[in-house]
């Protein structure tokens, strides 16, 4: 997720694309830059850190007399977070300038062809590969080889051009990427996000998936991606600032709740293949190695230990491996059984948390090979592991993990997926129907979304409530556990997340009415017996809500309240059933007028023991 800005018009440039990137810096923040038409030559300046380091850059420059530009913030998803690799990238020639927020699946093959042809690449991004490819096409209207390089690059992509022959044009091109124009009076602006250019202008304009637009200071004009005209639609913008870096949203954490859909697939991009099979290339560990590990252990904190909970029965299910979890903080203090045949996954969505950076240290240091689960590319989590998988949620702003805790769930079942498929653990066919079920989690969390206004109502009812259980068995156990730490987090109540079947053993004596007991029963080999459980709390006044799978009649009978989420393998469901407890969570706290987005006492990165 990174921020795109363009300008044509009078103004000069870079007093229009510095302020545009500053408000776009909530979309990332590694790198930045920005490239200026100054007429016949094309003048770029890119910095490694915050919008203050090309600030101070630009400061110092004569760019003034240009005629349109380009400029990026970045949140790296290839290659590091270095002054090479921000944005614009430019061709052999100098004569493109590109910049682009989203993947190209198919970047590797694309760079091999240009490299044989004769092209030599300045950075590790996979943007790179638009700059030659346009520089090839010359003799091509820009908007035309614009076209010509949609058709070819796979996955989820937003561009924004200019070409040096071209002064005052810019052509942009989305698809799932967010790009919208803002239109002027002589001067028109590009953006992915209306923060940009709000200042300038109110009047938007709507860009489709697979459209590729022209924008020169006094026009812009949309084809579709074989040249067809396609009609122009206009949008007033009603936000102020706040309201447009929010998306339109109250706060960060909604929005970010309303982002997992994007953010699934994007981390499912380009690692799950058409045949059923799962790609983790970026891991580059080699299978040798991977065949011979005979135990693997989990460590992380906080929201991240429960994904790390989920694929405890994710992988010890479908690798048959044992696996170990802990809690980061843990971990080395209790003199673990490590060797060089051990695979310790670090989970991180900072990767700086300091107690998972310390155990993941221990861990090499005793021989064992680390993998790295990260949203942060380059973090420190990253560069100290033999590998890493970034789930690619783009910046969470809010303190409490949500878009993030999703795309966590997502790669340790796509890691525990290729350990089988490395391993031959599983029938093929048996890891092809997951596989084929993971492509179908955007959409199904987009379906439990669309119950917010019930999960509200839901939510009214338990202003003055004090005490909440989370219960959970198997897949929906680590489920549970993660709506406690939301509502602790963020809505000061005490919520006590257990394994449903632990109950019986203490904490049932503490049920009473007053207490909401939350089950979450979906998955199926455990279901029956979560259901008794609920059965027993309902019976000491305990109010009852239950997440179960669409059209679940059982539950009906055990509960106050039924939220549904759709049908889906045991596991799998996770992603999904954790939504409704963001959203509970959510409700609650916003209803006492709470901060959800700063929560009191925490922060978003832990850097302390
Ligand atoms: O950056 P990390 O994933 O390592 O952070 C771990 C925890 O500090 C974090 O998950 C924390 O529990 C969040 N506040 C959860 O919402």
């Amino acid at each position: 997720m990174c921020g795109i800005v363009g300008y044509v018009g009078p103004r000069p440039v870079t007093d229009v694309l510095i302020p545009g990137l500053s408000r776009l810096e909530y979309r990332g923040y590694d790198s930045a830059g920005i490239a200026v038409h100054g007429g016949d030559t094309m003048t770029v300046v890119k910095r490694a850190g915050r919008m203050s380091e090309l600030e101070a850059a630009v400061a110092g420059l004569d760019v003034n007399g240009g005629r349109g530009g380009v400029g990026h913030t970045r949140w790296a998803t290839h290659g590091a977070p270095n002054t090479t690799n921000a944005h614009p990238h430019q061709d052999c020639a100098a004569s493109v300038v590109v910049v682009h927020n989203g993947i190209i699946e198919n970047w590797a093959a694309l760079k091999s062809e240009l490299v044989a042809r004769g092209h030599s690449f300045a950075s590790d991004t996979d943007t790179e590969v638009v700059a030659h490819m346009i520089e090839e096409m010359a003799d091509l209207p820009l908007a035309e080889a614009v076209r010509q390089v949609m058709k070819r690059a796979d996955g989820a992509l937003a561009l924004v051009v200019m070409r040096v022959q071209d002064p005052d044009l810019i052509v942009g091109a989305r698809r799932h990427s967010p790009l919208v124009v803002g239109r002027g009076d002589g001067e028109n602006f590009i953006a992915s996000d209306i923060p940009a250019f709000l200042e300038h202008t109110r009047d938007m304009v709507v860009l489709d998936d697979d459209r590729v637009i022209e924008v020169r200071p006094e026009s812009v004009t949309i084809t579709d991606l074989d040249g067809n005209p396609v009609e122009v639609r206009e949008r007033k913008i009603e936000w102020d600032f706040e309201a447009a870096e929010k998306g339109g949203y109250p706060t960060f954490m909604l929005k970010e709740i309303h982002e997992q859909p994007d953010a699934i697939a994007d981390t499912l991009l380009g690692r799950v293949d058409a045949s059923g099979q799962v790609q983790l290339k970026e891991l580059e560990l080699d299978d040798r190695l991977l065949r011979a590990v005979d135990k693997v252990f989990v460590v992380a904190c906080g929201t991240s230990y429960h994904a790390a909970m989920m694929a405890k029965y994710a992988i010890e299910r479908w690798t048959r491996l044992p696996v170990e979890i802990d809690i980061a903080s843990e971990f080395r203090y209790r003199d673990p059984v490590l060797d060089a045949r051990s695979l310790v996954v670090g989970i991180s969505q900072s990767g700086e948390t300091i107690d998972t950076l310390a155990a993941i240290r221990y861990a090499r240091a005793q021989g064992s090979t680390v993998i790295g689960v990260s949203n942060v590319v380059d973090s420190a989590l990253a560069r100290e592991s033999d590998a890493v998988l970034y789930t690619r949620a783009g910046p969470e702003i809010g303190v409490a993990a949500t878009k993030t805790f999703t795309t966590q769930l997502v790669v340790m079942q796509l890691l525990g997926l290729y350990l089988a498929q490395v391993r031959g653990s599983m029938d093929p066919g048996a890891i092809e129907q997951l596989v084929t079920e993971m492509r179908t989690l955007p959409e199904a969390v987009k379906s439990v979304l669309e119950r917010d206004d019930e999960i509200a109502k839901i939510a009214a009812e338990f202003g003055d409530v004090r005490d909440f259980f989370f219960l959970g068995r198997s897949g929906d156990f680590p489920v549970a556990m993660e709506g406690a730490l939301k509502l602790k987090e963020i809505a000061y109540v005490r919520a006590e997340g257990y394994a449903a079947g632990e109950m019986k053993h203490g904490p049932i004596a503490l049920i009473e009415p007053g207490v909401v007991v939350v089950g979450v029963a979906t998955d199926n080999h455990v279901k029956s017996k979560t259901l008794s459980n609920m059965e027993e709390m309902r019976a000491r006044g305990g109010t009852i809500v239950l997440v179960v799978e669409e059209g679940d009649g059982d539950a009906k009978e055990v509960a106050d309240h039924v939220i549904e989420v759709p049908r889906g393998s045991d596991l799998l469901c996770t992603v999904t059933a954790v939504v409704p407890l963001q959203l509970l969570a959510y409700h609650i706290a916003t209803a006492k007028g709470l901060d959800v987005d700063k929560p009191r006492n925490l922060a978003k990165t832990v850097t302390v023991e």
